[in-house]
Order: structure tokens, then C-alpha cells, then sequence
């Protein structure tokens, strides 16, 4: 069955058709940046074109950088805050007039993972991390998501964690790929002495350039890179319709 997948970022809202049977794309993915300030209504109306252009009349699942409870946005990192108390599933729908569901974008991220991804033979506590615009979470005890975790905003000497960690942090600061992996160690190191997990996935774009900062890590869990990439968010969307 195919769904269409819809990954909505601080920097870019990406979707295509996913194939939920094996979690790959069915149709080649489109990428819009995230209009400022990303507000629901520009946000709906760019997901109401994208629903569009795919002529779609099928199910969307959303991943949206917030907290979500029973369909409503609890928080707003990384996109405005008038999203704060908004029922985004029924601003959704009825926008594109299409069934929708909508969870934390890291969580289906996550989800993708341990489907489809690098997570599939995964049991015990995984820790998946989504390094982009900001740092996003989600918890697994064999397999089962414990939604809506935000450990990117952990506190890492005295501050957020996302504004020391987070992949947009490497590049604001033009710090390379080993300068930025020494944060992202301390990082991993907090979650590891707060969770003691048996495994951390890490996705997100920069999880593309693994093997660059991989080798500078200290941390003892086991730690693999995502097998989806930055596809993980779309993929993981469309799979949160079917749970
Ligand atoms: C948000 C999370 C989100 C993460 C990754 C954080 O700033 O609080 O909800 O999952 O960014 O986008």
C-alpha cells in the first residue's frame, strides 16, 4: 500500500509515495524549503500543493518537529510558535481533504529505522538521533516507541543541547566534521549515562558523512548509521498511518 510520506523540517518539507510493504520510495521525493516564518497556514498550503502535485487522493502521514499529542502540537522548535495548541491532524485534513496522520518527526524518522532501516534486528533500548536543524529523538524498548522523548533538549554544559550538537550548529560555526564530533560525543555520553541504551542509530543529513566524524566517538553503546538517511523522515510518516 502506498502512502504518502511528508517530512516537514525547519529547513525543508520533503515527501513521495512510500511503499509501506518494504519502506522504500515509490516515486522520486520533491523538496520545498520551509517557508519563514513557518507558520500552520504556510505550512498547510505548501503540503496541500505538494498533495497536489502527486495528484494524490490516498493517505498522508506527517512528521512535524514538535511534540504531538493526540494530534495537537505541544511545542515548536524549529517552526513558529502559533503552532502551539494547533490540531494539526485536523488542519491537515482539512486542508487537503485527505486522510492524515501526523506524529514527531524524529519518532517517524525512528520508526523508518527500526522497520525498514538499521534498527531492524534491534532489541533491548535503541536510541535513535536525528542530527539537522535541531536534534531530534526517539526512544525504542525492543522495537516499541516511547513517543515524543525531545532529548535534544537535554541540558550539555549549562545549555540546550541543540545549540551545542545539532548538525545546523556544525555548519553555522563552520566547525569540522572532528571539532563538531567532540560535542556530539558529550552529547551521546549524556544519553548513554541518562538511558544506559544497547544501541543509537544515527540519522539526519549529516548521518551521510558517518564515517567522518564516526571514528572520533568515545562512547561504548554500539552505534550504527542510519540506513535510510535523510529519506527516514518520509518513509517513516507514511509508515506511523499503518501503526
Ligand atoms: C524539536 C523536536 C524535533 C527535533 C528534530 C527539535 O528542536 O524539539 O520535536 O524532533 O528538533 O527536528
Amino acid at each position: 500500500m502506498n502512502i504518502l510520506g511528508i517530512d516537514i523540517g525547519g529547513s525543508a518539507i520533503k515527501a513521495a509515495p512510500v511503499n509501506t510493504v518494504n519502506g522504500t520510495l515509490a516515486a522520486e521525493k520533491i523538496r520545498i524549503a520551509t517557508p519563514q516564518p513557518a507558520t500552520p497556514l504556510a505550512i498547510a498550503e505548501i503540503i496541500a500543493e505538494i498533495t497536489e502535485n502527486f495528484n494524490w487522493t490516498g493517505a498522508i502521514g506527517c512528521g512535524l518537529p514538535a511534540v504531538i499529542r493526540d494530534g495537537i502540537a505541544c511545542t515548536a522548535a524549529n517552526i513558529d510558535a502559533e503552532w502551539i495548541g494547533i490540531d494539526v491532524v485536523e488542519l491537515l485534513s482539512t486542508r487537503t481533504g485527505l486522510e492524515t496522520t501526523v506524529m514527531n518527526d524524529a519518532d517517524s524518522a525512528g520508526l523508518a529505522e527500526m522497520h525498514y532501516g538499521a534498527g531492524t534486528k534491534a532489541s533491548g533500548t535503541t536510541i535513535v538521533v536525528t542530527a539537522g536543524t535541531g536534534l531530534g529523538t526517539a526512544l525504542f524498548r525492543d522495537n516499541i516507541l516511547i513517543p515524543n522523548t525531545e532529548l535534544g533538549h537535554l541540558q550539555l554544559h549549562g545549555k540546550n543541547a541543540e545549540q551545542i550538537a545539532s548538525a545546523a550548529v556544525r555548519t553555522k560555526l563552520n566547525l569540522s566534521y572532528s571539532e563538531w564530533a567532540k560535542r556530539f560525543d558529550d552529547y551521546l555520553h549524556r544519553l548513554e549515562e541518562l538511558f544506559w541504551p544497547d544501541l543509537f542509530i544515527i540519522g539526519g543529513g549529516i548521518s551521510k558523512a558517518h564515517a567522518q566524524f564516526f571514528p572520533h566517538l568515545t562512547i561504548q553503546t554500539k552505534i550504527l548509521p542510519a540506513r535510510l538517511r535523510n529519506d527516514a523522515g518520509i518513509i517513516g510518516a507514511a509508515a506511523a498511518v499503518l501503526r
